[in-house]
């Protein structure tokens, strides 16, 4: 049987059609900012591999310090045993997260931080109250059109969507605001005001929604509601799973706003998109109300897999390369680039909307009135430009672009005539 063959008959793939997708591309291996395939063909990766790889594929520095560690200790139970590498982690991390924050809680994806964060949130003011359900808050504030993640709890304060119709009866109850604009924001600091004592915490993916369309918003507004938020002692979580570790051109969203989140979610960058992990950090009044007497009071909450030394070690490797100036400098370089290429895009003769880019993101809409639904745009762009050796993976009508940071100045240019190209292609085809 081949690959292909194997693959179709044996695997069921995330957000894949189960009748109609055509099959899957076999990678044999990626290097940089590039994917090779089993016919020796190669693409740039100009998504990152959903964000994840920032540091570009088996990155030398990565590599070394997994091979290491997995030949020392690759894993043992994290409830009752502890370890060098999660130390190490921890230590490193801390100072340098946009917040006073005490404690890491590790987990495994970007999912499980935000479900750990909500989880955490909510125990908070039950512990609080002192395990009193009539005097506790149980209510979550969120945006609409976000995306927090694919389990139960990460779901419930995501968009409500065609992606999660099957679930929306099972779901737990939230409020949602639009993400603030200048025309809403009074209304919206009004809604916190009426209801800012009943809510247990407000989770956000600061200034870029990634998998609602890249929609970017204001610093300044949303400093307004978190401050507004936090007047009523609201637990503010900053899901920057997406955009943490230099994906905004700051090593944080949050770094843009005054006030600080009192939660942070982090994954996807944290071990440069070689190994799952993730973080959930908090600062010293959450786990406070955790250090009782009582110990209906502790959080029960773990996975098998919680701490991975070895995902461990590649974070603490993965963090070190981020922390190289010439790291900050090429962010900062395909953030500049990225703004003149927006411009250039502005006087292409093309239906794009929107072109937007904040720090190594760029997207735009591409208006077409021709396919009766938007993810046959971006599935016929997205084919367009694997032809020309680029992979980009648009949402719906929305095409965007998210680098490694290891990509070359010639390379950036090229991936930019690439996407141009495929555009002029996929719209002339049409
Ligand atoms: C902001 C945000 N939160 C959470 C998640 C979920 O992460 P994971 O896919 O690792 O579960 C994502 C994934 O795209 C995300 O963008």
């Amino acid at each position: 049987m081949s690959y292909n063959e194997s693959d179709r008959k044996f695997i069921w793939h995330p957000f894949t059609h189960q009748k109609h997708a055509e099959d899957n591309l076999f990678i044999e291996k990626a290097e940089g900012a590039w994917l090779f395939d089993d016919q020796g063909k190669k693409y740039l990766d100009a998504i990152s591999s959903w964000w994840v790889n920032i540091h570009g594929h088996a990155h030398p520095k990565i590599t070394e310090a997994i091979s290491r560690q997995a030949s020392r200790l690759e894993h043992i139970i994290f409830a009752g045993f502890t370890h060098k590498p999660a130390i190490e982690l921890a230590e490193n991390i801390l100072p340098m997260l946009p917040g006073e924050f005490a404690k890491i809680f590790y987990s495994d994806n970007g999912s499980t931080s935000t479900e750990v964060a909500l989880k955490m949130s909510v125990q908070y003011w039950w512990n609080r109250s002192g395990k009193d359900a009539t005097k506790t808050r149980k209510k979550i504030l969120a945006f609409r059109n976000s995306y927090h993640g694919d389990t139960f709890g990460a779901m419930s304060v995501s968009d409500r969507g065609v992606f999660t119709l099957a679930f929306h009866d099972l779901m737990f109850e939230v409020l949602f605001l639009d993400t603030p604009t200048d025309d809403n924001i009074e209304d919206s600091k009004n809604f916190i005001t009426q209801h800012g004592h009943d809510i247990a915490c407000f989770i956000y993916e600061p200034l870029v929604q990634g998998a609602g369309g890249m929609k970017i918003y204001q610093a300044g507004l949303l400093d307004q509601l978190l401050e507004k938020s936090k007047q009523y002692g609201i637990i503010t979580i900053a899901d920057e799973v997406m955009t943490g570790f230099g994906r905004t051109g700051k090593l944080f969203a949050s770094e843009y706003m005054e006030q600080k989140p009192d939660i942070i979610c982090l994954s996807k960058g944290l071990t440069g998109g070689s190994l799952p992990l993730s973080i959930t950090a908090c600062t010293e009044k959450i786990h406070e109300a955790f250090m009782q007497d009582d110990r209906m009071m502790t959080f029960f909450h773990g996975h098998s897999y919680t701490a991975n030394p070895i995902a461990c070690a590649a974070a603490v490797a993965s963090l070190e390369l981020l922390k190289e100036e010439q790291c900050m400098t090429s962010i900062q370089r395909i953030s500049d680039s990225n703004r003149t290429f927006a411009k250039e895009l502005e006087e292409q003769q093309l239906p794009l909307s929107n072109i937007r880019s904040l720090g190594t993101i760029l997207a735009f809409e591409v208006d077409d009135s021709r396919h009766e639904y938007l993810n046959v745009t971006g599935h016929v762009i997205g084919r367009t430009a694997m032809e020309k050796g680029l992979y980009i993976r648009p949402l719906g009508n929305t095409v965007y672009i998210m680098p490694p940071y290891c990509i070359s100045k010639d390379e950036t240019e090229n991936m930019y005539a690439g996407l141009v190209d495929s555009l002029y292609r996929a719209i002339g085809n049409w």
